[in-house]
C-alpha cells in the first residue's frame, strides 16, 4: 500500500524516536503522537500529544490518517489499572477510531511475552499457544485479539509484531536469542507498510541471530530480511558472570517477566 499519513502512537518512546528518523520522508505525513513531549515538528511532520485513554481525542488523532504504527502504551510489567488505561482501553479507542476513519492498515507493536511462559528449548511459530508471563503479556494478548477481530469484521488489516528484545546492543544471555536492532525494526516497518497486502499477520521480530527461537515462515509475504546478529557481542555477554537471577529467568523465552511476579 502507499500510506499518505502514518500516525505513529508512542513516538516518544524507545522505538518511536528511532522510527521517527528511520521514517522521515517514507510518507507524506508523519503524525507523531505521545503523551509525552515530542518537540517541535520538522518539516513532513505533524505533532499531537493525545492520552491513548481519551477516547474523543484519539478520535480525532486518527482522522486524516491511512495507516498506523501503533507503539504507544505501558511497555513494561505493571499495576493492572494502568495497563488497563493504556493498553487495553486505548487499544480499544485507536480500533475503534480506525473503523470510523477508514484506516486500511495497522502495525501493533505486540510482544514475545505474550508466549513468554514457553520453554527455552521450545520453537513457536504462528500456530504455537499463548502462554502471556505477565499482566503486561495479557494486554498484548488482547491487542492481537482485537486486531484480528477487526480484521474479521471490518477489513482493517494488521501486523501484529511481537518484538523481542529491541535495544541498541544486545546486553545479556537471553538477548543473544531475542535482540532486535533499531535498524532491522524500521525495516519491518518499511516491509509491513510497503507490502500490497497482508490481511491479519502475527509475526515475531528479532534480528538474524544464531539461537532462533521463533519461525516466521508463514510470513514470507512480507518482504522483510533482518541484517543484524547479536553473534558479535557473544563473547563478552558469555564471558560475564551469570547471576542466580539471571540463570532461573533462563528457563522460560520470557525471561524475567515469567520468572518474577511484581506487581501484587
Ligand atoms: P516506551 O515505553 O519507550 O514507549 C512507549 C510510549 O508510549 C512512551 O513514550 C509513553 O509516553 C507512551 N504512552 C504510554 N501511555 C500512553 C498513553 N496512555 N497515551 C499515549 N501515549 C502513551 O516503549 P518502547 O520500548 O518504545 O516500546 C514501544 C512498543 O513496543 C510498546 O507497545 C511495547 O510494549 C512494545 N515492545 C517493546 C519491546 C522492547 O524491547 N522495547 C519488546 C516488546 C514489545
Amino acid at each position: 500500500m502507499k500510506a499518505k499519513r502514518l500516525l505513529i502512537t508512542g513516538a516518544a518512546g524507545g522505538l518511536g524516536q528511532v522510527v521517527r528518523e528511520g521514517l522521515a520522508g517514507y510518507v507524506d505525513t508523519l503524525r507523531l503522537s505521545d503523551i509525552a513531549d515530542l518537540g517541535s515538528a520538522a518539516p513532513g511532520e505533524e505533532i499531537v500529544r493525545c492520552d491513548l485513554a481519551d477516547r474523543e481525542a484519539v478520535d480525532a488523532l486518527v482522522a486524516g490518517c491511512d495507516a498506523i504504527l501503533h507503539l504507544g502504551g505501558i511497555s513494561v510489567e505493571a499495576a493492572f489499572d494502568s495497563l488497563l488505561r493504556a493498553n487495553i482501553l486505548g487499544t480499544y479507542n485507536l480500533y475503534e477510531a480506525a473503523r470510523q476513519h477508514g484506516v486500511r492498515r495497522i502495525l501493533f507493536a505486540s510482544s514475545n511475552h505474550a508466549t513468554g511462559f514457553h520453554r527455552l528449548d521450545e520453537r513457536l511459530d504462528e500456530t504455537s499457544q499463548r502462554r502471556p508471563d505477565s499482566l503486561y503479556g495479557v494486554s498484548k494478548c488482547f491487542g492481537e485479539d482485537l486486531a484480528r477481530l477487526y480484521f474479521d469484521k471490518f477489513g482493517i488489516e494488521t501486523v501484529s509484531v511481537r518484538i523481542g528484545s529491541y535495544f541498541a546492543e544486545p546486553t545479556d544471555r537471553r538477548m543473544l536469542a531475542t535482540w532486535l536492532s533499531p535498524r532491522d525494526f524500521v525495516s519491518l516497518c518499511r516491509a509491513v507498510f510497503d507490502a500490497a497486502e497482508t490481511g491479519y499477520l502475527m509475526l515475531y521480530a528479532a534480528s538474524a541471530n544464531r539461537d532462533q527461537r521463533w519461525s516466521n515462515a508463514h510470513a514470507a509475504q512480507l518482504d522483510w530480511k533482518p541484517l543484524h546478529s547479536s553473534e558479535p557481542y557473544r563473547a563478552a555477554i558469555e564471558a560475564s558472570v551469570m547471576t542466580e537471577e539471571e540463570a532461573h529467568a533462563l528457563h522460560f523465552q520470557g525471561g524475567h517477566l515469567a520468572a518474577s511476579w511484581t506487581v501484587g
